[in-house]
């Protein structure tokens, strides 16, 4: 497969096997055309943002603006906050917007398939504002349950969803939580990490009113990620980190703020990141992205089909849009002895709640083994990996 190229890493040996990389939920690799732009950065242009004349600076602030812009048209967005991730995204809309619109009684909704970064600010707005958190429960076909969805609208002002679950795999019916919250007048956040590495999102058509996602698992750098923000919902948040850059006017009584993104983006910025993601965002698009995923679906599916077979469980149901992720609990051996097992093969999946827990939970469980697919991973690997997990079951089964 010709794009195994452009990724250095997948050449290297894990413990004298050719590594197989299926850990793409936690974080995908990079293309050497990312990592080049991040060094050409530090090593011919590197110098602050927005800030001084000189050509370096110019080139700096290009790099970092041509980031919003990127993001702005491969999402067809209004407004782009750069961030260090979906964690630190969530986390503006609970402090920016959240402490300037929500007051004691008012509800939010959560999904139990949301991820921690999805639920922890969420529980400290609540408790510091006495707003009050419903969440929708998960069904055992591992859907959300919708008629519950439907009734917890009552005094809703907003609604926070995965797009995918890190976990199932399950890609949520998006259009009608948009549709249901905006007729009851909540707004919807769309916790869209696992979400955007496959889709390719209409944030404007998609009606959301906010979309939080992280560069690293979209073959971009880690510490960067971004918030689109509809621009009526825009103008209603508020600043919560305050420092250089996303002021207006500084005197001793007080500050004004710029009017624009920057507000948001207080300090220095991720500027080598944003220049690494801007190359990400090139490389993929060369690629047909709806076509890939069908191919990683057909894949997931295959392992989850096997994985069944040898009487493993499996989490989640592969469906055409679901991700290609493949959570699953051996009946005897553990997790971590199963990745342990795995690593010595070279194979790389991941283990644990998966930052999850309210969802391990739910299905009576503290821990899974996730094996997760990306661009470059084949169904060669798919049967390499199916190959070695029955021989260490039979031995250690
Ligand atoms: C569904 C989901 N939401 C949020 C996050 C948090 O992303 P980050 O750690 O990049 O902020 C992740 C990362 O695993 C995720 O899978």
């Amino acid at each position: 497969m010709a794009l195994r190229d452009d990724f250095p890493i997948l050449k290297r040996e894990v413990n004298g096997h050719p590594l197989v990389y299926l850990d793409n939920a936690a974080t995908t690799q990079k293309p050497q055309v990312v990592l080049d732009a991040m060094n050409d950065y530090y090593t011919l242009s590197n110098a602050n943002v927005h800030r001084a004349v000189h050509t370096l600076a110019g080139e700096a602030t290009e790099g970092y603006e041509l980031c919003r812009t990127r993001l702005k048209s491969w999402f067809n967005a209004e407004r782009a906050v750069i961030t260090s991730g979906t964690t630190e995204a969530i986390n503006l809309v609970a402090h920016g917007w959240g402490r300037a619109n929500l007051k004691s009684g008012d509800v939010i909704v959560l999904t139990e398939m949301e991820h921690h970064s999805d639920i922890v600010p969420w529980q400290m707005l609540a408790e510091e504002r006495g707003v009050e958190l419903r969440y929708v429960p998960v069904l055992d076909d591992f859907t959300l349950d919708m008629d519950v969805y439907a009734a917890s609208l009552e005094g809703a002002k907003l609604v926070c969803v995965v797009h995918t679950s890190n976990v199932l795999g399950v890609r949520n019916p998006l259009e009608e939580i948009i549709g249901i919250a905006h007729e009851n007048e909540a707004l919807v956040l769309i916790d869209a990490a696992q979400g955007v590495p496959h889709d390719r999102i209409d944030f404007k058509q998609f009606d959301a009113d906010f979309m939080a996602f992280s560069a690293h698992k979209m073959c971009g750098p880690t510490g960067i990620g971004a918030l689109l923000i509809k621009e009526e919902v825009f103008q209603t948040m508020q600043p919560f980190m305050g420092g250089g850059d996303m002021i207006s006017t500084v005197t001793t009584e007080g500050s004004t703020y710029q009017t624009n993104e920057h507000k948001f983006e207080a300090g220095t910025p991720k500027i080598a990141e944003a220049i690494g993601w801007c190359a990400a965002f090139d490389w993929m698009s060369k690629l047909d992205l709806e076509k890939e995923h069908e191919r990683l679906i057909g894949i997931a599916r295959w392992v989850a089909d096997e994985l069944r077979s040898m009487d493993i469980t499996v989490y989640g149901r592969h469906g055409p849009k679901d991700g290609a992720v493949v959570s699953f609990l051996h009946p005897t051996i553990h997790t971590e002895d199963l990745a342990h097992l795995l690593d010595a093969r070279g194979f790389a999946v991941r283990t644990g709640h998966h930052c999850a827990q309210p969802l391990l939970n739910r299905f009576g469980i503290s821990s899974a083994v996730r094996a997760s697919f990306y661009l470059y991973n084949t169904m060669d690997e798919a049967q390499r990996f199916i190959v070695q997990l029955r021989d260490i079951t039979e031995r250690f089964g």
